[in-house]
């Protein structure tokens, strides 16, 4: 936590989400008074008890109207842009969203000389034929151009109470005897605590990050998605068959799952399952890093057996009795 921020007003676009609630929450007892501007307002009422009285409400703002975006950033000392799809559905497209809607808050970030913070992801290429991480390259050029000191923030995947990725493969786990290994389970990644993250912006509205630099978080250690998949059997107590898919394969797979409402995978998840998510050598050398900002980033061992614990297999005390 840093220091009190003489109240200053914070804008958060897309704080309703999963990093958006710890970050509200570590944001508030930084002093800042926050503005959460979210589609439906009504969703981000939970928020407020995070906060003192007063300190928290939610605005309507969606970034594909980028009027809303302007009203919602007026007055802001600082503006931050949590959001992000995952699949396209509708009007929602990763250009109308994460180019054009960063494009929008960058403005009104500028309008307003306010700081800004984009978030974005590790992988994120102008060049990548995956449409999530071109256009997190897009909204990450959108937001210099706009506000050149803009802090560009990256994450690897994301772990911590209500996370999509370890929650997900723990609820197949669940009822499923056999989890899937995209493209033989070898990717890397570099799991990083919303905490951690959370912390991080703090840090960088408390003025602690360079001027206009990327700065890409991970966790301490990389990890293949097969050894993720071990870590979460092993803390949900239970035993799967790992089963590798190759992408052509898996390609195929996603061609009928992304018709779903919800998709459990994409082709477009599947083109970026191809690149490895860790943090870049560059990033250590010039510590543009968590530890960078100062700090230590968190385990994995030691944050998801709190929240996994509901995935366990029933009946374990009586198995753990007989065994003793
Ligand atoms: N979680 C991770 O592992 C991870 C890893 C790397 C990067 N990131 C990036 O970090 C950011 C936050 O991630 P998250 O996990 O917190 O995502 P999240 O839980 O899905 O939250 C996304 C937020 O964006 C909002 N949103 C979506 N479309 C919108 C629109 N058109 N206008 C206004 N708001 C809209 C959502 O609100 P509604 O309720 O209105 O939909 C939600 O509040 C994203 O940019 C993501 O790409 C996340």
């Amino acid at each position: 936590m840093t220091a009190i921020s003489d109240d200053r007003l914070v804008t958060i676009f897309g704080g309703s989400g999963f990093i958006g609630r710890h970050l509200v929450r570590a944001l508030a007892k930084s002093g800042w008074r926050i503005r959460v501007a979210v589609r439906q307002p009504e969703l981000a009422f939970h928020l407020q008890p995070l906060g003192r009285v007063g300190q928290i409400h939610a605005v309507q703002a969606n970034l594909r109207f980028p009027y809303s975006v302007a009203r919602a950033a007026e007055g802001a000392d600082a503006v931050i842009n949590l959001v992000g799809i995952l699949y396209k559905s509708g009007k929602q497209t990763f250009d109308a969203v994460q180019a054009e809607g960063a494009n929008a808050v960058a403005r009104a970030a500028a309008a307003n000389n306010s700081q800004l913070v984009q978030f974005s992801a590790i992988g994120a290429d102008a060049g990548s034929k995956s449409d999530y991480a071109r256009s997190k390259a897009e909204g990450e050029a959108f937001a210099r151009a706009a506000v050149p000191d803009a802090i560009v923030v990256r994450p690897s995947i994301l772990f911590g109470p209500e996370d999509s990725f370890f929650n997900r493969f723990a609820a197949m786990a669940r009822v499923s005897p056999v989890l899937p290994l995209i493209g033989g389970g070898q990717t890397r990644f570099q799991p990083v605590f919303v905490g951690d993250v959370a912390a991080a912006v703090d840090a960088v509205l408390a003025g602690r990050a360079r001027p206009g630099a990327t700065y890409e978080l991970g966790g301490p250690e990389v990890r293949t998605f097969e050894e993720l998949m071990q870590l979460m059997l092993r803390v949900i107590d239970r035993r799967r068959l790992l089963m590798p898919v190759p992408f052509a394969l898996a390609r195929m797979q996603a061609l009928f799952l992304e018709m779903l409402p919800n998709p459990l995978l994409t082709r477009d998840q599947v083109r970026l399952l191809e690149r490895d998510n860790v943090v870049s050598v560059e990033a250590e050398r010039e510590s543009r890093t968590l530890r960078g900002l100062g700090i230590a980033p968190t385990a994995m061992e030691t944050v998801l057996p709190s929240y996994l614990v509901r995935f366990r297999r029933t009946g374990q005390f009586w198995r753990r009795a007989e065994t003793a």
